[in-house]
């Protein structure tokens, strides 16, 4: 299994994905990537909200619990759920440690502003930190939306900031969202920890994508820097009617398929 030690910069592409199930986390725990992310996009995705505001601890740490069953030999990363650090240090630690327990080896949480001191006092601990900047989906009402950030010279400048204070309150690694591919690079060039971008352009350190959004699983939302690496929902779709036709003609079960 691969360490925090292993995110390093300038060796290969770190790879990352999302997993929030059992069955899905076997598959990946058999595939070479580096690391999987248990992200509260999960409550979009397994649960249908509208965005990640839903997700809460207990169901952080039941995702967390179901990935690490599947994928015992990945390197797993928690997310910190909406507000969850933003109230005292004992919620976030009540968090962080239903999520560690749960199977994590990492935890991620989004922004900067106000919770270094907690960064800091959870990678003191012995909690490896990930930090996750531009597109902050967590803060999408007050962002007016899922909107491509740090577009401006001072938006940008602000992101490189928050970008060094967070390495410098001791995370691993660094999670970039949404933001022009220039300034992902600059952010990239600037740092000793690595980044890894979606929707951040090619210079990044690594890529993370949602697993459902690179199946081509969910079609219904497809957005820019999305590319399907299979047509999921195609062949589920194609193998349910199959099913469908051949229960209807009598061709499902076969003799081979009945107990005798
Ligand atoms: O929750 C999530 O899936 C994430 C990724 C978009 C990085 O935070």
């Amino acid at each position: 299994m691969k360490s925090v030690l292993d995110f390093k910069k300038g060796q290969h592409k770190i790879t990352m994905l999302t997993c929030y199930d059992y069955w899905s986390a076997r598959l990946l725990n058999d595939s070479p990537v580096d690391c999987i992310l248990v992200g509260d996009s999960g409550a979009m995705v397994m649960h249908g909200y509208p965005d990640t505001v839903a997700a809460t601890s207990e169901l952080m740490a039941l995702h967390t619990r179901a990935v690490k069953l599947g994928a015992p030999d990945r390197f797993v990363i928690g997310d910190m759920p909406f507000l969850s650090f933003r109230g005292s240090l004992d919620r976030a630690l009540d968090c962080v440690m239903q999520l560690m327990q749960a199977g994590a080896q990492a935890v991620k949480l989004e922004g900067a502003a106000g919770h270094l001191p907690l960064v800091k006092h959870l990678t003191e601990s012995g909690v490896p930190v990930m930090g996750h900047l531009g597109l902050t989906p967590q803060s999408v009402h007050a962002l007016g939306g899922f909107k491509v950030q740090a577009k401006t010279e001072q938006q940008a400048q602000r992101l490189k900031k928050d970008a060094q204070d967070l390495q410098a309150a001791g995370c691993f690694a660094l999670v970039l969202e949404c933001v022009p591919t220039q300034v992902a690079k600059e952010v990239t060039e600037q740092l000793d920890i690595p980044t890894i971008g979606i929707g951040a352009g090619p210079h990044c350190d690594g890529q993370v994508l949602v697993l459902q959004d690179m199946l081509g699983a969910q079609t219904h939302f497809k957005p820019k820097f999305v590319r399907h690496f299979a047509d999921l929902a195609g062949t589920i779709k194609q193998a349910v009617n199959h099913f469908n036709e051949e229960v209807q003609s009598g061709a499902f079960p076969s003799p081979q398929e009945s107990y005798a």
